[in-house]
């Protein structure tokens, strides 16, 4: 599969820079509900539909391409969950914390992520094994880069946000994660690159909801329902005016539009049933490294 050429008159939003992010993804060769590592998966091993899968993750390998440059990596038998890349490490500035998952099921995938990310000229930087992280799935940056807001409770330990401090010399901010349908951080919480926040408030604790509360005044603070969040509305692609995100609700459509954002759904129900969409499925590059004039 080769990608579709780096498109340079991508828009970009006031404070943000003009350098569209690359995208790493990986195909659903391998795809499927194979254990059950999160609620969504429950009751749904060896449901998911593999053709139906690799046709919605197509559309959106194809969306994502007509904006920016998507790399891929191999997927591997053995490794089902491969295909969210979200979760395998963060990515920033050149250099790639690779994630310590949580539970052995997705462990084998680490070594393939952390051989990918050497190979395309990463400094590497693994966290002490008995420290649980599970990269962008968890650690999202605002949209000025300066701030990285970092979900903890579910699969990553909170002892993970020193390290990232320190490996970036940002300044990193804890969220509890507290609703076990919502225990990613990007499945709640995604930061807009206008400025704004889509969020799904119950997820999160109340000393949490107070720090997003104290960055986000409450015109930039777009609430999701519990219906929205139930269809990964808040595991959203953005990239520049453009939002890349499973169906939502019309009610939440018109919100976005009326920001001045181009909404695009492609219907992810396969990765539903894993406990994934469209954020998931991406993961987020170090530009410079990729996007060679
Ligand atoms: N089945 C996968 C897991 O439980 C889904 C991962 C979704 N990824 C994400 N970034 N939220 O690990």
């Amino acid at each position: 599969m080769i990608s579709e050429p780096y498109k340079k008159e991508q828009e970009s939003l006031p404070g943000e820079s003009h350098l569209v992010p690359a995208l790493l993804m990986c195909p659903p060769r391998f795809y499927g509900v194979s254990y059950v590592i999160n609620p969504w998966m429950r009751g749904n091993l060896g449901k998911s539909s593999l053709s139906l899968a690799m046709q919605q993750w197509q559309k959106l390998y194809r969306v994502l391409s007509g904006m920016t440059h998507v790399l891929l990596v191999e997927p591997v038998v053995g490794s089902p969950d491969m295909v969210f890349t979200a979760n395998a490490g963060l990515a920033h500035a050149g250099i790639v914390a690779i994630s310590n998952f949580y539970y052995p099921e997705r462990q084998n995938e680490e070594a393939h992520f952390r051989r990918w990310f050497a190979d395309a000229g990463y400094r590497v930087a693994d966290l002490p094994r008995e420290i649980a992280f599970e990269g962008e799935g968890d650690a999202l940056f605002s949209s000025d880069g300066l701030r990285l807001w970092a979900g903890y409770g579910y699969r990553t330990h909170e002892s993970s946000h020193a390290i990232l401090r320190e490996l970036w010399g940002v300044e990193v901010v804890g969220l509890h994660l507290v609703d076990p349908r919502f225990y990613h951080l990007d499945t709640c919480f995604a930061p807009l690159r206008d400025g704004s926040l889509l969020y799904f408030p119950p997820a999160f604790d109340k000393a949490s909801l107070a720090r997003i509360e104290s960055y986000y005044p409450p015109a930039q603070r777009i609430v999701v329902s519990e219906e929205d969040a139930m269809s990964f509305a808040c595991n959203a692609v953005n990239i520049g005016r453009t939002i890349v995100l499973n169906r939502i609700s019309s009610e939440l459509e018109c919100k976005l539009i009326v920001r001045g954002f181009e909404v695009i759904q492609v219907e992810l129900s396969e990765f539903l049933k894993a406990g994934g969409a469209a954020k998931c499925l991406v993961m987020q590059l170090t530009p410079e490294l990729h996007l060679q004039p």
